[in-house]
């Protein structure tokens, strides 16, 4: 475990030396970024400045969330709302990968134009170990692209600078408890967003219903801890399935979807467990799901496996 103090100081000194004019800084409002963003701040000021991009994939209230959070951190900040790029470059593109790199590319623009308008030639990002690793980094077969890792074009006029790259979750969170941000315990989110949590086709219907789905979960899973009714999980969420199956709505046959609920244990990604919950609250979540997306939903799987064999993430 590193020392979070001095991590602070050398990253502060490191990021002076690799920036020399302005940088902008992808914030996704999850604590790796955030983490960057404090960091650069400190050692940059008014050169660096957050972009956090609206890509029509976040989770419900995250917008409202990350704009207080910016507003009080003295992290200078905007919004980049960019949601019809992002579904229009995912417009009939289901095979998990290409949805990554397109991602990646989107994002690379936006942020090309953001850099553009500030005159930033750096791009600060919130990679960690896992991310890289786990790109093809280190092991010989990609498991998946994350999406803060690669897809910068080899002509892009933005160096990226990845003070964080050399961290594991467990020692992110201790810098982050060091910079003052709260809830530094706060469950992980994938850049890509809840368009890695609708398997199959990436339509604002869809990615409602997963939106949806996971506030669901958060909420009763979140009640259940504080209840004292199961420890805090490491993660947890909804998947929606690209499954028709068929369901019972008063006297009728509906046919709907499927939903997924992922509940892991794990202290740095890299390996998780499936938690096994209680029967009463795995209840309360499939009614409520089935009930909040009546006729669109009509089925609630729970995914008891580990990682490995399976990611955290399906996609
Ligand atoms: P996997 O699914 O690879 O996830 O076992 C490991 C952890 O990383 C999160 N995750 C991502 N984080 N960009 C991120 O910043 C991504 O593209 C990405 N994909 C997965 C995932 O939620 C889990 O906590």
């Amino acid at each position: 475990m590193i020392d979070p103090a001095k991590f602070v100081s050398d990253a502060t000194a490191q990021l002076q030396r690799d920036v020399t004019g302005k940088a902008i800084i992808a914030a996704s409002g999850g604590i790796d970024s955030t983490t960057a963003a404090l960091l650069a701040e400190k050692a940059l000021g008014e050169r660096a400045r957050a972009i956090f991009v609206d890509t029509g994939f976040l989770r419900a209230g995250e917008v409202d969330r990350v704009r207080s959070f910016f507003l009080t951190s003295g992290v200078e900040f905007d919004v980049a709302d960019a949601s019809d790029r992002f579904f229009e470059a995912l417009r009939g593109v289901t095979d998990p990968e290409e949805k990554r790199r397109r991602i990646g590319a989107a994002f690379i623009r936006v942020f090309e134009g953001e850099a553009d308008r500030f005159g930033a030639d750096r791009l600060i990002q919130g990679t960690i170990a896992p991310d890289w690793i786990e790109s093809g980094g280190a092991l010989r077969d990609t498991i998946k692209t994350h999406h803060n890792v690669g897809g910068l074009p080899a002509d892009s006029r933005l160096g990226v600078v990845e003070p964080l790259r050399d961290l594991y979750k467990d020692e992110v969170r201790a810098v982050a408890r060091q910079l003052g941000i709260p809830d530094p315990n706060r469950q992980p989110f994938p850049g890509p967003g809840l368009a890695v949590r609708v398997a199959g086709s990436v339509t604002p219907e869809r990615v409602q219903r997963a939106r949806v789905a996971n506030a669901i979960v958060e909420e009763e899973i979140e009640r259940a801890v504080t209840s004292g009714e199961i420890p805090a999980p490491w993660q947890y969420f909804a998947v929606l399935l690209p499954v028709p199956t068929v369901g019972v709505l008063g006297d009728n046959r509906v046919h709907g979807e499927v939903v997924s609920v992922r509940v892991i244990d794990s202290v740095d990604a890299m390996t998780a467990t499936a938690r096994a919950l209680p029967g009463a609250l795995l209840s309360r979540i499939a009614e409520r799901i089935t009930r909040e997306l009546s006729g669109q939903v009509v089925r609630v799987l729970y995914d008891v496996t580990d990682k490995p064999p399976a990611t955290i993430e399906w996609e």
